[in-house]
């Protein structure tokens, strides 16, 4: 079973298709929510060139790797990684990095749906007139006791997933395509848009930029170091199977490097307008840069309260963030939906039902987080639920699944096979293949080992 060939999973329509895809799933909460407000965490600058180069030297490379592997496969992720491996004289337990990626999605996707349902939250809220013309100080005590009601955080979870699970049962082909052409360029547009607010209305635009991009290095961490390398595993959806499950319907015409490039660089100019839009509005009405998870949903509602239009821009922007959180959560579920399917011959339906189910009620334990489990008693190395899913998912199990994929790539697979999935100039492929083989590993493996020796000194 599993061993047929499934040329039945059929092939996006052109290379624009996997680009449209794969971009579906980069740009997300990640870009909008996450990026800027761990970037408050961190302290700023140092972070974003961490970040930045993180992006270039290890997160480009094995974007390339993972979807050399998911075209060359042409399965979902465990079975293309056992595959791969037999093609390759290399041992079954390559399969195993299909099985931390399917593991990753569901506790990743737990959290995030949690998030997503915020978005879906402030929508209704923005929509129904109550935050308009508040202070950032009100609309905070708004956020507040959303997060603190554990029965409308249900709510709107449950929605979320199961707007998911509607996707994902009708198959990724059908929906997915066409709405990710119009929702991203909304976005796109309305980011914009709120950047022009930010540079002519609040007249912090100055601070916001050096919040971003001046580089003190004195605040820079190993902890810092880790979370900007995660973070650039977590905005291209690295390390998980999502990009091979995607690679695998991309056709063979296609140029991998500039079709990876390009959502690489679409992902970091979308979280760069996000934090140079939002860091402004913060300063303005007085916030915390370090404010938390909240940063997104209590600065951006205050600018929108105070702008001509607002109350439509503000509940165009929140459908589109949930949109744009859509098209990444089906990527987070597809590499196991796509193996049940294939292994077992499960019907979508079935396959979506059971595993939306599993991460619904994992999803609860996020739900939790913000009101009943915040307490210490609740917490585990000083982090409630959502924190220890978030920061063993995109800082330990995104960065191992991406060193692995970088190793098999670059060290199991025939050079052969690759150079001729890459379709590069002989310079390119050796630059590619040194980035791969040698430096991308060693910066995640440095990074990894640094962050263990602080924990234990
Ligand atoms: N890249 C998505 C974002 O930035 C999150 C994601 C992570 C999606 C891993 C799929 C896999 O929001
Ligand atoms: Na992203």
């Amino acid at each position: 079973m599993g061993d047929q060939k499934t040329a039945a999973l059929g092939t996006w329509a052109n290379r624009w298709t996997f680009i449209l895809a794969a971009a579906g799933s980069a740009i997300g909460l990640g870009n909008i929510w996450k990026f800027p407000f761990i970037t408050g965490e961190y302290g700023g600058g140092a972070f974003v060139l961490v970040y930045l180069v993180c992006i270039a030297l290890v997160g480009i490379p094995i974007m390339m790797a993972e979807t050399v592997l998911g075209r060359h496969g042409r399965h979902s992720p465990i079975v293309t990684m056992r595959e791969l491996a037999r093609e390759s004289d290399a041992g079954r337990g390559w399969s195993l990095v299909g099985w931390m990626g399917v593991l990753a999605g569901f506790l990743i996707l737990s959290f995030y749906s949690v998030i997503a349902g915020w978005a879906l939250a402030f929508t209704w809220d923005m929509g129904s007139g109550d935050l308009m013309g508040l202070t950032g100080e009100q609309v905070g005590a708004h956020f507040d006791a959303l997060v603190a009601n554990p029965m409308q955080l249900t709510f709107w979870h449950t929605i979320f997933m199961v707007l998911t699970a509607l996707v994902i049962a009708r198959g990724i082909h059908k929906g997915l395509e066409n709405s990710v052409r119009v929702i991203m360029p909304l976005l796109f547009v309305l980011l914009i848009v709120l950047l022009g607010y930010s540079i002519v209305e609040t007249d912090q635009f100055g601070r916001g930029f050096s919040f971003l991009f001046s580089f003190d290095f004195s605040k820079l961490t190993w902890e810092a170091v880790l979370a900007a390398m995660g973070h650039a595993f977590f905005t291209l959806s690295l390390g998980m199977g999502a990009i091979m499950a995607y690679g695998a319907y991309m056709p063979k015409s296609a140029s991998i490097g500039s079709t990876v490039i390009t959502v690489a660089v679409l992902d970091t100019v979308v979280a760069l307008v996000a934090g140079l839009a939002i860091f402004p509005i913060v300063f303005a009405n007085g916030m915390e840069p370090g404010a938390g998870p909240g940063l997104l949903f209590v600065s951006l509602p205050t600018a929108f309260g105070h702008m001509p239009g607002g109350q439509v821009f503000g509940v165009l922007f929140f459908v589109l963030v949930s949109l744009a959180a859509l098209s990444s959560s089906i990527s987070l579920i597809e590499p196991a939906v796509a193996w049940a399917t294939e292994r077992f011959s499960m019907s979508r339906l079935v396959a979506t039902s059971l595993f939306s189910a599993l991460v619904w009620l994992i999803g609860m334990g996020t739900v939790f987080s913000f009101n009943l489990w915040s307490g210490e008693e609740y917490q585990l190395f000083g982090m409630t639920v959502f924190e220890l899913l978030d920061f063993v998912t995109a800082n330990i199990m995104l960065p191992l699944g991406g060193l692995l994929i970088a190793i098999f790539a670059g060290w199991v697979m025939k050079r052969s096979v690759v150079y001729k999935e890459l379709n590069l100039s002989l310079g390119r492929f050796n630059l590619w293949r040194a980035l791969c083989r040698v430096i991308a590993p060693v910066c995640v493996f440095v990074i990894f080992v640094a962050n263990l020796y602080k924990a234990i000194a």
